[in-house]
């Protein structure tokens, strides 16, 4: 065990013991485990959340983004736009649901998807894109809105590592036509297990996914929808989510106040520090980039420092994507900035003590 961990979810669960205990206690009597009134009251506080008409919950991230592309009905092998950094989720969902990735390279400041290349790159064929915000920071959302109107396209947010992240005062999963949560236990919002969450403000697309994660029923055992699927969330996690959301904000201030002091304290090393704007973006992760990355990384292993790669490899460069045509693409930025980013500890719980150590050894390094 590292003496500062990368993340530390028993720290971020032990407060909550005795409240969970009451609560699994009250589901387990209730009788009522998949899909019930605890979703449903978890769809409702969490569309609150996101600013959104609806939220469905379903099994997790991944399936989110999948169930989102089957409700935008798309032809078979239609291009759907995406970028190549963010751990090959949308790539997984694109290929599920028989459509092609269409990689985009990334703004190198924001490390998410550039408009100008979205807009250079698109074709005929491309008949959506997922935009992810990635590492808590939203992406450009206006512009990227912009180039998808302009073909008539419609826009997926992987909101995955955003929970609450916000531009202009408009939370992420508001601004596209679906916006996709991923409740894995490391998240900002984390289940004790998987889940997952569609947020949108199209009636018509709530009703599609709400029939997509069971089955493709219309009515209970009438498939009235074709491409459906098993991908619904449990009373449990949605019971558990629903003591954790109230909290988030609160989280979600603390990790962006780790950030900034991090920020303030690795200024003047040569590094290439975030340069999100806080509590706006929400620091799921801090993301450092250095071209000596893995020197620096050995380094704060020795010192008992968890440190991360999110993510090492680019989708186009993953062994079983390479032998597709779509892969045979060249991503400057994408392919620079995987050799190079570095996520530090950055977790609620991580006390200041815990920040200084780690910036007293990144400093140490980058000066030794
Ligand atoms: C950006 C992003 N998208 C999608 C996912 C997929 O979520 P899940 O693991 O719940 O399938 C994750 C996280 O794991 C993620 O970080």
């Amino acid at each position: 065990m590292a003496l500062i961990p990368i993340n530390d979810l028993q720290r971020r669960h032990a407060p909550f013991r005795e409240q969970y205990e009451q609560k699994i206690q009250q589901v387990v009597r209730q009788g009522w485990y998949v899909l019930g009134p605890e979703v449903e009251q978890f769809e409702q506080e969490f569309a609150t959340y996101c600013q959104a008409e609806f939220a469905v919950g379903v099994a997790n991230g991944t399936d989110a983004l999948e169930l989102a592309l089957r409700a935008l009905d798309l032809p078979p092998q239609a291009q759907v736009a995406t970028v190549a950094n963010a751990g090959m989720y949308s790539t997984h969902a694109i290929l599920a649901v028989g459509a092609v990735p269409l990689y985009i390279d990334l703004d190198p400041v924001t490390m998410t998807m550039d408009p100008q290349d979205l807009q250079e790159r698109l074709t005929e064929r491309t008949r959506a894109v997922i935009v992810t915000h990635l590492y808590g920071q939203m992406a450009a959302m206006p512009s990227l809105i912009q180039v998808a109107a302009s073909w008539g396209i419609p826009l997926v947010e992987d909101c995955a590592q955003a929970h609450g992240a916000q531009l202009e005062g408009k939370p992420a999963g508001s601004w596209g036509d679906l916006g996709c949560f991923s409740f894995y236990p490391t998240k900002n919002l984390g289940a004790l297990g998987d889940g997952g969450a569609l947020v949108t403000s199209k009636a018509t697309l709530a009703q599609a996914v709400r029939s997509l994660r069971q089955y493709g029923w219309e009515q209970k055992y009438l498939v009235g929808r074709p491409g459906g699927r098993n991908s619904r969330l449990d009373e449990l996690q949605a019971a558990l989510l629903r003591l954790q959301l109230p909290h988030l904000s609160r989280w979600n201030q603390r990790r962006a106040d780790i950030a900034t002091k991090y920020t303030q304290g690795l200024q003047d090393l040569g590094l290439e520090l975030p340069q999100a704007t806080y509590p706006s973006c929400v620091a799921h992760l801090y993301v450092l980039r250095c071209p000596w990355r893995d020197h620096l990384r050995a380094c704060l292993r020795e010192q008992g420092i968890g440190t991360d790669i999110h993510y090492p490899q680019p989708d186009h460069q993953q062994v079983t994507i390479t032998p597709h045509p779509f892969a045979q693409v060249s991503l400057p930025v994408t392919e620079r900035v995987c050799g190079e980013v570095l996520t530090l500890p950055c977790f609620p719980e991580l006390a200041d003590t815990e920040v200084d150590q780690v910036i007293s050894a990144v400093r140490a390094v980058s000066h030794g």
